[in-house]
């Protein structure tokens, strides 16, 4: 059985204070961390600071986008060296937000999951449909097909090391999850077309929240969740924590 996975994208929120005041929170409730894995990915600037405020305890570290190269003339980038300095363990590549805002494509996404593993950092690679490809019943072709790039010429033992998420892009933010069988049938289709994901763990993402990841985590395909909103709180992210924890499968 593997382990349940609940990874929070802070996206653009949170200062320094904010982030660490987070990490405060979330502890003193005492969350139990044995059976189920939490990552946070707060934005660059509070890196260090909740890295610092995680010590010793079984809270991940991720960063929310990444560059491939090493080093270089990239202003405003960021290196996978950087972020491991940082104390980072995980990168979320692939998102819906930079593929639109900050022209991550396929062939970018590719290259950086060759430099993740490279740097020992875990890849969080996000696939989904817009609205009007889910409509015209295109989800599967898309998804297979943004997968199918994003994975191609690594090994299955690589393709093994990192964690897809599925998030269809109409159900980020805007309250309107997928529905757990259909988003399960969907991922199926993923694991199916890129040898090496039946060993991983595999994420859903979109408008996920304490009232319906309990039905998206009994999924046979879903083992956590990718969650933007509700993983602001502490308390909201820690109910989450308790769910994945004890999800039936
Ligand atoms: P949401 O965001 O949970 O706010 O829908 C998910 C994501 O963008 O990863």
């Amino acid at each position: 059985m593997k382990r349940r996975l609940i990874v929070g994208n802070w996206k653009m929120h949170k200062t320094i204070g904010e982030a660490v005041a987070f990490i405060d929170a979330l502890l003193s409730l005492e969350p139990n961390l044995d059976e189920v894995d939490a990552v946070v990915c707060p934005p660059f600037t509070a890196l260090a600071a909740v890295r610092d405020a995680i010590g010793t305890n079984r809270i991940g570290l991720g960063a929310q986008v990444m560059n491939a190269a090493d080093y270089g003339a990239f202003t405003g980038q960021i290196a996978p060296r950087m972020l491991v300095d940082c104390g980072v363990r995980w990168v979320i590549l692939g998102h819906s937000e930079t593929r639109m805002y900050c022209g991550e494509t396929d062939a970018g996404v590719n290259a950086k999951i060759g430099a993740a593993l490279r740097h020992g950092l875990t890849p969080i690679v996000a696939v989904g449909e817009t609205a009007e490809e889910h409509d015209a019943g295109r989800t599967r072709e898309r998804v297979v097909a943004q997968a199918r790039a994003a994975f191609a010429g690594y090994r299955p033992d690589e393709v093994a090391r990192c964690v897809p998420a599925y998030e269809p892009i109409w159900a980020i933010g805007t309250g309107k999850s997928d529905n757990p069988q259909s988003a399960d049938a969907v991922m199926a289709e993923i694991v199916a077309a890129v040898e090496g994901l039946e060993q991983t763990r595999m994420l859903y993402g979109g408008s996920v929240k304490a009232d319906n990841l309990a039905a998206f985590a009994a999924q046979p395909h879903i083992d956590g969740g990718l969650v933007g909103g509700a993983s602001l709180d502490a308390e909201s992210f820690a109910e989450l924590l308790a769910i994945a924890r004890s999800a039936d499968r």
